[in-house]
């Protein structure tokens, strides 16, 4: 059972072409959804028309079935991690989560219980006295999370929660925040532009381009079947072959080569696409299996990213491709060298229609 839903929401600031449109989303109860694109395509709009702090130009939000749409901001109860770090630089951590709670004017001993739990579930129980700028950002961006749970809310926004950190801090917070979500089991909604931080975080993604849900789904499915070339590129690094359609389930390049595909997707596709990792780089004289794709390349790059070799391929025609291939295989050891003449192998499975 849907818990908040958006329904045919638009968002025009003045006159200008809108910034949300046509958006339509169910969100179920302790689930954590992440919105993701690119900047300026609607996703702070989207949470703050949530929250009550930007209005909506056309559709309807609804709460457990109760529509909020002009609910005022401060009658929604929920919670929000602003963009930046938002934090008050000369009230103490313990006054800054206690915020929403005095504007709710609780009791003394309340507001005091409530701003150590939150304090002691983000592990900064230590650190109320502190101002701010004693804080690392880690700590900064916990303590904007605790002043956003510590008003009970029903629903947690948090927008670009972890911009402003370096990545080794990003991951670990990352958990942090996932580990708390699920354990109070909070619906929350979360912006991004790192599809990795999507990937990780939450159980559905939004992809949005120029104020549209371009896919809704779980990090599998967009990442394993993006609906469009915005989306593939969106979800991680891929490869594009341009060309068109030939037969049920071909699939001829610009360069003549006529591919296997499962022949799954849109008519006029216009390009296929396959993951670097579900690629495989074999020996120039290895027999061609007739059941894979196998395309002649050109070794051109190899990047050393620890956990995988990232290879940039030529092919005759010009295109390139990457391969990822795990550092485990003993690729390193096997004498493939930068201009070493290979193949490139790919199952029709793997490829991805697209427009
Ligand atoms: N208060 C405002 N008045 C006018 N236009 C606005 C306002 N706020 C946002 N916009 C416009 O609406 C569009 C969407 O903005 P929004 O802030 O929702 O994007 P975003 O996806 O959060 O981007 P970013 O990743 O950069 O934070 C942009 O074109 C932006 O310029
Ligand atoms: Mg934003």
């Amino acid at each position: 059972m849907s818990y908040i839903q958006f329904h045919n929401i638009e968002k025009r600031y003045g006159s200008s072409h809108p910034a949300v449109t046509d958006f339509n989303l169910s969100v179920n109860k302790g689930e954590m959804v992440a919105l993701l694109g690119p900047s300026g395509c609607g996703k702070t709009t989207t949470l703050r028309m949530l929250a009550g702090f930007v209005s909506v130009t056309r559709g309807h939000i609804t709460i457990s079935g109760r529509d909020i749409t002009n609910v005022p901001a401060h009658k929604r109860n929920i919670g929000m991690v602003f963009q930046g770090y938002a934090l008050f630089p000369h009230m103490s951590v313990a006054k800054n989560v206690a915020f929403g709670l005095e504007m709710r004017t609780l009791p003394t001993a309340e507001i005091q219980s409530r701003v150590n739990e939150a304090l002691q579930r983000v592990r900064l129980g230590a650190f109320a006295d502190r101002l701010p700028k004693q804080l690392s950002g880690g700590q900064q961006q916990r303590v904007a999370l605790a002043r956003a749970m510590a008003i009970n809310p029903d629903v947690l926004l948090l927008d670009e929660p972890l911009s402003a950190l370096d990545a080794r801090l990003r991951h670990e917070v990352r958990a942090e925040i996932r580990l708390l979500q699920k354990e109070l089991g909070l619906t929350t909604l979360i912006v991004t532009h790192d599809q990795d931080e999507a990937l990780s975080m939450a159980d559905r993604l939004v992809v949005m381009s120029k104020g549209l849900a371009e896919q809704i789904g779980p990090p599998a499915q967009l990442y394993e079947e993006p609906v469009n070339r915005f989306v593939a590129e969106f979800m991680g690094k891929t490869n594009f072959l341009e060309g068109r359609r030939e037969g049920p389930t071909g699939f001829r390049t610009l360069g003549g080569v006529v591919l296997k595909t499962t022949g799954i997707g849109p008519n006029a596709s216009n390009c296929l696409s396959f993951r670097p990792e579900r690629a495989k780089i074999v020996s120039f004289e290895e027999v061609d299996d007739p059941t894979l794709n196998t395309l002649d390349a050109t070794i051109e790059l190899f990047t050393y990213l620890g956990p995988v070799i990232e290879c940039r391929l030529i092919l005759s025609t010009g295109e390139h491709l990457l391969v990822m291939v795990p550092n485990s295989s003993g690729f390193r050891g096997s004498g493939v060298l930068e201009g070493s003449l290979v193949k490139v192998r790919w199952s029709p499975e793997d490829s991805r229609l697209l427009t």
